[in-house]
């Protein structure tokens, strides 16, 4: 049922509108004035306002506006009568559907409100569409508080322009997040521009940013734009930041500073208007005291500053994007396939250092082996295999399992995810699990963890 609200302070025209829609099934709501309108009005519940265009009070233009104003789906219609072409005009350049001129007559009025009425079903459609859309492509995957500080980060710096520096560790979704940035500020129409400078070789990479002119060195038969060039306006996602070059750190806190570059062989200074998103897997802070990054550079990029959590500090998001990638994978291969608790619960004690990557390479490729609708051990690679004998510890299965050897299963992880936590420091590592360097360094021969 459509609900349209009716506005007139002529009782005769109010009433004879009102009979016609009412007898067609609607909702009508009969107003003597813009202001008794406004009053009756329910935001996006309206779906159409006939309104006339002078009245005692507030006029018909500005009801439309106060109601366009507080809900731009609703589709409102003036009535005005001749001579006030312009008004009309008007009226239509402040979001009327239509006008009408009087006298009319009902089968006109009611083309029109059935064109408003299809109108208004396409741009909520549009509209949703766009929301899920949006919805999907930003989608991240992960409910747990450690996300949720992201998520909240990611909302505070999206409005603005401030260099925002992101850290984690490898296939945390650095890249994701900068692209979620991006999608929600008000640059998410204008490019996207990524460049992994841990990627291009060091003697291109000057060229790849900055771009060059035609004979700028040998090869350079043209000129061409560089990646900082083709972010104006958008957005620059400098990955692994911590790889670039220290001279080319100097020339890239130059751009931040002066917002303008010239190209290599070039003499123009070209403005740039691109925010900058930088990422890195490393501790920028001892590369500064290495002196491996500029200082001046760091406290330029780091204004804001987005810790990526690795996925074990995650918990449940771990079975979350596990089933979110599960789906996935199943669609894209036309396969219905699920997972038994028994693997997420190896998901779940599984250390990930390739973080969501790994997580998800690993689904991927269970998806693809699986042969029948569930997926097997079998379909994991080996380092899941390992520790399966540790979490089937607690299960009827582990009685065939002598017990020295689940014990063994244990202590080998626990040294292992230790010796991973203080990036392979034995001494740090032998304190934490309170033994000695040496028996530390035994257990690691005899678990084949060295190295
Ligand atoms: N929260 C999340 N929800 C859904 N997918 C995610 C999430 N985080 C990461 N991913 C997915 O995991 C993969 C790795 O993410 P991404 O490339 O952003 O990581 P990264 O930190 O840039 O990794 P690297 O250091 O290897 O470049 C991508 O396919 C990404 O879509
Ligand atoms: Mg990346």
């Amino acid at each position: 049922m459509i609900r349209m609200l009716i506005v007139d302070d002529k009782e005769s025209m109010r009433r004879s509108l009102s009979r016609f829609f009412s007898e067609k099934g609607h909702d009508v709501i009969e107003c003597s004035s813009g202001e008794e309108a406004l009053e009756r009005f329910q935001g996006s519940e309206t779906d159409l306002v006939i309104t006339d265009f002078q009245m005692g009070g507030m006029s018909g233009l500005d009801l439309l506006k106060e109601i366009k104003g507080k809900s731009p789906l609703t589709q409102v219609m003036v009535v005005t009568a001749f001579g006030t072409v312009e008004s009309a005009v008007e009226a239509m350049r402040q979001g009327a559907f239509d006008y009408l001129l009087k006298p009319f007559s009902l089968d006109e009025i009611e083309t029109k409100v059935e064109k408003a009425l299809d109108q208004r079903r396409l741009l909520t459609e549009n509209r949703y569409l766009r929301e899920t859309i949006q919805k999907r492509m930003g989608r991240m995957i992960g409910q747990s508080p450690k996300m949720q500080q992201v998520y909240r980060l990611i909302e505070k710096v999206s409005p603005n322009t401030a260099p925002v520096l992101i850290l984690g560790a490898t296939g945390t979704g650095k890249e994701l997040v900068a692209k979620e940035i991006h999608n929600k500020s008000p640059r998410a129409d204008r490019p996207f521009i990524a460049i992994n400078c841990g990627a291009i070789p060091e003697n291109l990479i000057e060229a790849e940013l900055f771009g060059y002119e035609k004979g700028a060195f040998t090869g350079a038969g043209g000129s061409k734009k560089g990646r900082f060039e083709m972010a104006d306006g958008g957005t620059l996602f400098l990955d692994e930041i911590g790889e670039l070059p220290l001279h080319l750190q100097v020339k890239l806190l130059r751009f931040i500073q002066e917002r303008e570059l010239e190209r290599l062989g070039g003499t123009k200074t070209i403005k740039v208007d691109s925010r900058l998103i930088a990422a890195t897997h490393r501790n920028l802070k001892e590369e500064v005291q290495a002196d491996r990054f500029r200082e001046d550079l760091y406290y330029r990029i780091r204004v804001i500053e987005i810790p990526l959590p690795s996925l074990r500090e995650r918990g449940d998001d771990i079975r979350e994007l596990a089933t979110h990638f599960l789906e996935k994978y199943s669609q894209e291969l036309h396969k219905n396939v699920q997972f038994p608790s028994e693997i997420i619960d190896l998901f779940s004690a599984y250390h990930w250092p390739g973080n969501v990557r790994e997580l998800e390479n690993i689904v991927e490729r269970a998806v693809v082996l699986a042969e029948e609708e569930t997926i097997h051990l079998e379909d994991l690679p080996p380092e899941l295999h390992s520790i399966s004998a540790t979490t089937e510890s607690s299960s009827t299965q582990s009685a065939t399992t002598g017990m020295t050897e689940r014990i063994e299963g244990m202590e080998r992880e626990i040294i292992r995810k230790t010796m991973e936590d203080t990036d392979g420091n034995q001494t740090k590592a032998a304190k934490i699990l309170g033994l000695h360097r040496s028996s530390l360094q035994y257990k690691l021969r005899k678990y084949d963890l060295l190295g």
